[in-house]
């Protein structure tokens, strides 16, 4: 039985029964005893790493589709400070200020912390438990091949002076979605990869430990056939990759051509001044595709008339500039960030800073428990049940 209270700030909870993973039972009914009405509710796992505020990319990416999908799902979204470690780990003081941060982002964005569940990585000893064992079970050069692992090392420029913990991240992630057996994982395109990598190791771990057959079960029915972890699917947002204002590279900070979601609307405007598209006058026909501009006005101009007709007179260069076209970018932006940005302000400061610190306790209380749990059970199928324990906040 597992017993929680999880006012806020304080959480404490205890796994008992040993089960064995063939006889456990499943998601729905696990979740009965440890979380209130958003039990029945499929689960969605999905986080971002602190690494500074966020920006459109991200939005159109994966924040929208966590807002669609965050009533229907029982929805626990990770701040994955660990993996912020990673090129960053003489920074801690700025690390624990980006994760704040990132909170705020979310709940401006209308993330709801007590629908859904908050969870600091760091606060979830399941995580790295797991991430041990999950790195037994997949090859090392097969982490090494890992498209988005080799990417970032190139964008980063790192060559072969990253840490060890690096690579170690892509076998943690794998650990931090299936700690909360999720359904489904919501996340940017340059993700799926890991995502891909994380269902090779849920298949691999209901093989060498819960005799599950790979050649004859389908994904779907691995929990039926008594695996611990479901083998999760990816979700990819509206806009799998949002270009950046340099009209070249993926939005992203580091590439320093980002759009934050709490730039002011006059910041807003400046940036959106800055694509570069070639074209010369009013009258000279554009091009649409691969033009930066018109990815921006297909994302965030929501009127598709407006959208058809922009695209047909910038095409025939019927008299409109690409200063005109970037007006009305700048002010679709600036329409969605407004709410964006008056909620923001809500959370200004230490009381902003300390309300965001008891949603991150409350909700880390909560998903400890059902990491917990999932840690046991997998245990359990490893031949590793050896007791009970419990962890508290203090
Ligand atoms: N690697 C992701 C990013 O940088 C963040 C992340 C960590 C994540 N763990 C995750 C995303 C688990 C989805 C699921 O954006």
């Amino acid at each position: 039985m597992v017993t929680q209270s999880c006012g806020y700030g304080i959480g404490e909870f205890a796994v008992g029964s040993i089960r064995h993973c063939h006889s456990a039972p499943r998601l729905g009914t696990m979740n009965q005893d440890t979380t209130d009405a958003s039990s029945a509710r499929p689960r969605i796992l999905t986080g971002d790493t602190p690494t500074g505020k966020l920006h459109l990319g991200h939005f159109v990416g994966s924040i929208e589709n966590r807002l669609a999908l965050q009533d229907e799902y029982d929805c626990y979204f990770l701040l994955a400070n660990m993996h912020a470690f990673t090129t960053r780990a003489d920074q801690a003081e700025q690390i624990r200020t980006d994760t704040i941060e990132i909170v705020k982002d979310w709940l401006a964005c209308g993330i709801d912390p007590v629908g859904s569940t908050i969870v600091l990585q760091t606060e979830v000893p399941a995580i790295a438990e797991l991430s041990w064992y999950f790195a037994m079970l997949i090859p090392f050069n097969r982490v090494m091949r890992n498209p988005t692992l080799k990417t970032e090392i190139d964008s980063k420029g790192l060559g072969d002076q990253y840490p060890f913990g690096f690579p170690m991240y892509a076998v943690g992630q794998c650990a931090d979605i299936l700690a909360f057996q999720p359904e489904l994982v919501p996340v940017g395109e340059d993700q799926v990869a890991h995502i891909e990598m994380c269902r090779e190791v849920a298949r691999r771990f209901a093989q060498v430990y819960c005799s599950v057959d790979p050649n004859n079960t389908s994904d779907e029915d691995y929990p039926a056939a008594g695996a611990v972890f479901p083998i999760p699917r990816v979700k990819v947002g509206r806009i799998g990759r949002l270009i950046g204002i340099d009209g070249k590279q993926k939005m992203s900070k580091s590439l320093n051509n980002a759009i934050f979601l709490s730039d002011s609307p006059k910041q807003v405007k400046k940036k959106i001044g800055q694509i570069f598209t070639g074209r010369q006058s009013m009258t000279e026909p554009g091009t649409i595709e691969g033009n930066p501009l018109f990815q921006y006005v297909r994302t965030f101009i929501r009127d598709e008339q407006r959208v058809a007709e922009l695209e047909d007179r910038y095409t025939r260069g019927d008299n409109i500039g690409d200063g005109h076209v970037k007006a009305e970018i700048a002010d679709a932006i600036n329409a969605l960030l407004e709410p964006i940005r008056d909620k923001r302000d809500e959370y200004e400061g230490k009381a902003g800073d300390d309300l965001v610190i008891d949603i991150i306790r409350t909700g880390t209380a909560r998903a400890n428990v059902v990491a917990e749990r999932t840690l046991h059970e997998a245990k359990t199928a490893m031949g590793l049940s050896f007791g009970e324990r419990s962890l508290k906040w203090v």
